[in-house]
């Protein structure tokens, strides 16, 4: 496997899926890995913190917003970037594949799921950090963003297909955010405990396609 990069929901509650994520990047013997999530501005210690945890932090990949931005009024900003936030298993193997940190997003793309990413975006990451043939995995897929741009770019992909419905049924529309992370770590690693298993059995379903 060289990616798992992944986009898991932001709300608090779910927070604990970054851990188990990473824990599951983090099994895979293969080094040079790569692990890349999506991470909400409010949350980002808790993101760094959570897959920290089971893997080294590599570096922070900002995808600048165009267009209108979300205003965060509990803390009086409007978002006009996103960390992807970047970890490696063992280091990165090849720093000869140099790439810049910003990544420009694309107009809004909402058709196929409410919290749908870019396609454009996916292959941009993708094509940074992989080679032809790497494996990449995304275990949240969605409405299947990562698939098709891995088939775009010639990757490999697994992902859990019981998702790829996403695509068709849009589910409703539910808040993207709760931004309360003063509740502190101690809260997250009893969250963390009590779900632990939920991730995994997702994991079940995964197949691999090329
Ligand atoms: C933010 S969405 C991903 C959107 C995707 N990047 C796209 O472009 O369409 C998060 C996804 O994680 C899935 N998910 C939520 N909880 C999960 C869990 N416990 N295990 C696996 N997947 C989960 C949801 O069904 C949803 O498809």
């Amino acid at each position: 496997m060289a990616l798992v990069f992944t986009d898991p929901p932001y709300d608090r509650d779910n927070l604990y899926l970054y851990a188990e994520v990473a824990r599951f990047a983090a099994r895979v013997p293969l080094p040079g890995g790569s692990l890349v999530v999506y991470a909400p501005n409010y949350a980002f210690p808790s993101v760094l913190e959570l897959c920290g945890a089971h893997l080294r932090y590599w570096w922070t990949l900002a995808l600048a917003l165009p267009g209108h931005h979300a205003l965060m009024r509990e803390y009086g900003v409007r978002v006009a970037w996103k960390p992807l936030v970047w970890f490696t298993k063992s280091g990165r193997l090849n720093k000869q594949q140099i790439f810049d940190d910003v990544i420009q997003g694309g107009a809004k793309e909402r058709d196929a799921h409410e919290w749908q990413q870019q396609v454009m975006t996916a292959e941009q990451v993708i094509e940074n950090l992989t080679a032809e043939n790497d494996l990449v995995v995304d275990p949240m897929s969605g409405s299947a963003t990562t698939g098709i741009a891995a088939k775009r770019t010639r990757r490999p992909l697994a992902g859990d297909r019981s998702q790829a419905a996403d695509r068709r049924a849009r589910p409703p529309a539910a808040p993207r955010a709760v931004p309360d992370v003063a509740r502190g770590s101690e809260t997250m690693k009893t969250v963390i405990k009590v779900k632990a298993n939920r991730l995994e059995a997702g994991m079940s379903r995964w197949s691999v396609r090329s």
